[in-house]
């Protein structure tokens, strides 16, 4: 499989707090890639790298065979990297139905959209009932829904997805990652950024772990999710990880 992103040796800085340094990732195209670290460890900042919202200080993204450093964010939207950021940032005073619209901002073909409108609300049937509903009135579970829908509505190659399970509940979780699922099994190339390192590793082919900054181990989810070392510090000992 070849890799649709790949960033090589990537490092950013806010001010002189160095937030990344020497950070690569690949992830090959049709896969889900974890991206995974306690608070603070970088992954925000490695999303919006790719993202074009942070500029990177050394390193290069390379995205479907060519580097992108350098394009703006919505240059890169426009090319199918779409994220749905940390907090889900809906737009509260706007509807469902308006919030979906917004997704599909930077497109023109009208057909291509509707037909995404579509396929988004049967994703996502919750959604559809409730197009006219303001989204600040949504519950959290539906909020997160909305804003991997409105992503959607971008037509993305590459969705990054950053901690959609913070704050909902077992089951809505569940929900939100069957609809990873069925998106992975659409097409879709994922890079999903969890604090939950038992499902992230469960649905995902290959993860990297970030601490302080720089990826401290990468590998198999699967081996990784056999790992001593992964299981002391990131699932909680053996007894929760079983
Ligand atoms: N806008 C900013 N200005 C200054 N420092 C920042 C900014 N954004 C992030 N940082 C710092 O960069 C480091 C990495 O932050 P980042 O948000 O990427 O971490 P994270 O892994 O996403 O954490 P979390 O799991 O809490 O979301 C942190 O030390 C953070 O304080
Ligand atoms: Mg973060």
């Amino acid at each position: 499989m070849s890799d649709l992103l790949e960033i090589g040796n990537i490092s950013a800085h806010y001010g002189r707090i160095q937030a990344l340094s020497g950070v690569s990732i690949r992830i090959p195209e049709g896969s889900i890639v974890a991206l995974l670290g306690s608070n603070g460890a970088g992954k925000t900042t490695t999303l919006n790298v790719i993202s074009g919202i942070e500029p990177n200080s050394a390193g290069s993204v390379r995205y479907a065979g060519s580097a992108i450093d350098g394009m703006a964010s919505d240059g890169r939207v426009r090319q199918g990297i779409v994220q749905v950021p940390e907090g889900r940032e809906v737009f509260r005073e706007m509807t469902v139905d308006e919030n979906l619209k917004m997704g599909a901002f930077l497109r023109r073909d009208k057909a291509g959209i509707r037909d995404d409108f579509d396929r988004v609300c049967t994703y996502l049937p919750r959604l559809k009932e409730r197009l006219q509903q303001k989204a600040a009135t949504l519950s959290g579970g539906e909020q997160q829904m909305l804003a991997m829908a409105r992503a959607l509505m971008a037509r993305p190659r590459l969705l990054m997805l950053d901690e959609p399970s913070m704050g909902l509940s077992p089951i809505l979780v569940q929900q939100i990652f069957a609809v990873v699922r069925q998106m992975h099994a659409d097409g879709l190339t994922i890079l999903l950024v969890e604090q939950n390192v038992k499902l992230a590793l469960g649905i995902s082919s290959y993860a990297y772990i970030l601490e302080n900054g720089e990826i401290v181990l990468e590998g198999a989810s699967g081996q990784l999710a056999d790992d001593p070392n992964v299981r002391r510090a990131y699932l909680g000992g053996l007894a929760e990880a079983t």
